[in-house]
């Protein structure tokens, strides 16, 4: 984190490219939107109050999706170009000192070194500011750099307007700029509308600055993966791909082992403990906290989950919005919505829980359906069993005291409460109320009809001959 720098952050765009009805920026890759990305590498360098989104398109969703508190917006009602977007930022992010960093909102690869050591760059006389560059194989869409004869940046020429031997130059503007904001704000004005597309380009305060003897210096990233701009769903795909490649470089490094690292996606903000396993295949989505020491089954996917240490997931679990304590789930289980797993409970193959709270070593180890539920401790719940919650019209809740032994196939109508230390005995129905310790019965009696069998074989033999 720097004192004295503003950053602002251009976002107002359409994306045209993208061909979709919604903002480019809104995007999704590596588990958040192109935007959030580029706000959390900023957010290395500045405070988020001294940061500046410009929105424009979309402006509303746009800053509803920003999830860092504190983070200010400008609107760019008409999208007239990058240099016009920065403009519109003017009242929030002028100082008088200090530097201005401005960032395109569609790099959502950029990492917080990279920008930290652009903030470091350094010239023997005073600079105007000093940008990001790369070179490209295929350089066409971007600014290319022109270079002065000390190496310095002359100016950046847009595709649009450049000449046949600029288009040849495979070095490029990223869109990532450092600006000294005295002198940025004092000639931003400069900045006219005068080429191909008619729009107020940033890009020309290189070549202003330096007409005002502040020069401005690259500072050349090698890896130009991470300067990756999104214009296309086809770069989307890129960036989402080198976003989980490195979140799980990241995670191994931390000491998670992960078996077929390509496999699995893993969201940026999820956080997973030392010696935790994720088998191949695992999705860890949105907000999930795992412990450590856990071990994660093949094809698991869990989204805004936490689950502690030593949690077993086998192969196939679904969970969602849980939390889970030194369990046992699965395989092929599913948990939503505000479920609770408490320690040492095991949840079986085919089994769903919903919005229910499962208390110590308590068990539903295969086929059932809980649901608004609130079980106690040391509960067995059997094969088939099944909370009914649901009329057709309103939710029921339904209460297993401690110690209760539900038996396999019994349906519980809910609204029920079953008393602590109860037997609810195989195949029941279960619609009232159970008395802690009793033994409630609900099926149809068994008839038996000795010799029934023989004599309809014999029967059947006599019409046979
Ligand atoms: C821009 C640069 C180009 C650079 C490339 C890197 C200019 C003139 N050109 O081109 O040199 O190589 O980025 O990716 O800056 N935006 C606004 N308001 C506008 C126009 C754009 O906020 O009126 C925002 C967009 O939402 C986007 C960013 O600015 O996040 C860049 O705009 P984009 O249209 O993608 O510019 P490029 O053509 O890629
Ligand atoms: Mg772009």
């Amino acid at each position: 984190m720097r004192d004295n720098v503003t950053v602002v952050i251009l976002a107002a765009g359409l994306g045209t490219r993208m061909r979709s009805e919604k903002a480019k920026v809104l995007h999704e890759a590596g588990g958040d939107t192109i935007l959030n990305h580029v706000i959390r590498a900023a957010l290395h360098i500045a405070p988020a109050e001294r940061i500046v989104a410009v929105v424009g398109h979309q402006a509303e969703r746009v800053r509803k999706s920003v999830t860092f508190p504190g983070v200010r917006f400008a609107e760019q009602r008409e999208q007239k170009g990058t240099g016009h977007a920065v403009l519109c930022a003017r009242e929030q992010a002028e100082t008088s000192g200090g530097e201005l960093l401005i960032l395109n909102g569609d790099g959502p690869l950029l990492k917080a070194s990279t920008l930290e050591a652009l903030m470091a760059v350094e010239h023997a006389g005073k600079l105007g500011g000093a940008i990001l560059t790369t070179k490209l194989a295929d350089p066409t869409g971007y600014g290319r750099i022109v270079r002065d004869r000390d190496g310095l940046v002359a100016a950046i020429v847009e595709q649009k307007s450049a000449t046949p031997e600029q288009l040849a130059i495979r070095e490029i503007n990223p869109g990532v700029y450092r600006f000294d904001a005295a002198l940025f704000w004092k000639h931003l004005g400069e900045v006219s509308p005068n080429n191909a597309a008619k729009e107020y380009y940033l890009t020309d305060m290189v070549a202003i600055l330096t007409g005002h003897g502040s020069p401005i210096a690259p500072l050349l990233v090698p890896d130009e993966t991470e300067l990756l701009g999104i214009n296309t769903r086809v770069e989307l795909a890129t960036a989402d791909k080198l976003l989980r490649a490195r979140k799980a470089t990241e995670l191994m490094l931390s000491g998670v082992t992960i078996e077929n690292p390509e496999s699995v996606l893993v969201d940026v903000d999820v956080h997973v403990g030392q010696d935790t396993i994720l088998e191949s295949h695992v999705q860890l989505r949105g907000r999930t906290r795992i412990g450590s020491g856990c071990r994660i089954g093949a094809g698991s996917v869990v989204r805004d989950c936490e689950i502690g240490d030593g949690v077993v997931l086998f192969p196939y679990v679904c969970a969602e919005a849980s939390k889970i304590q030194s369990a046992y789930v699965g395989p092929f289980a599913r948990l939503r919505m505000n479920t609770e797993a408490g320690p040492e409970t095991h949840i079986g193959n085919f089994v769903e829980l919903k919005n229910t709270r499962l208390g110590n070593r308590s068990k539903a180890n295969h086929l059932a359906y809980l649901g608004d539920s609130t079980i106690g401790s040391g509960v067995n719940v059997g094969a088939g069993a099944i909370t009914c919650n649901y009329d057709g019209a309103h939710k029921h809740p339904t209460h297993i005291g401690n110690d209760v032994f539900v038996g396999t196939n019994a349906t519980l109508i809910a609204p029920l409460e079953i008393g602590q230390g109860a037997y609810v005995a195989a195949g029941s129905v279960i619609t009232k109320s159970v008395e802690a310790d009793s033994l409630a019965i609900g099926r149809a009696h068994q008839a038996a009809k000795p010799g029934w069998a023989k004599r309809r074989r014999e029967i059947l033999k006599r019409s046979e001959s």
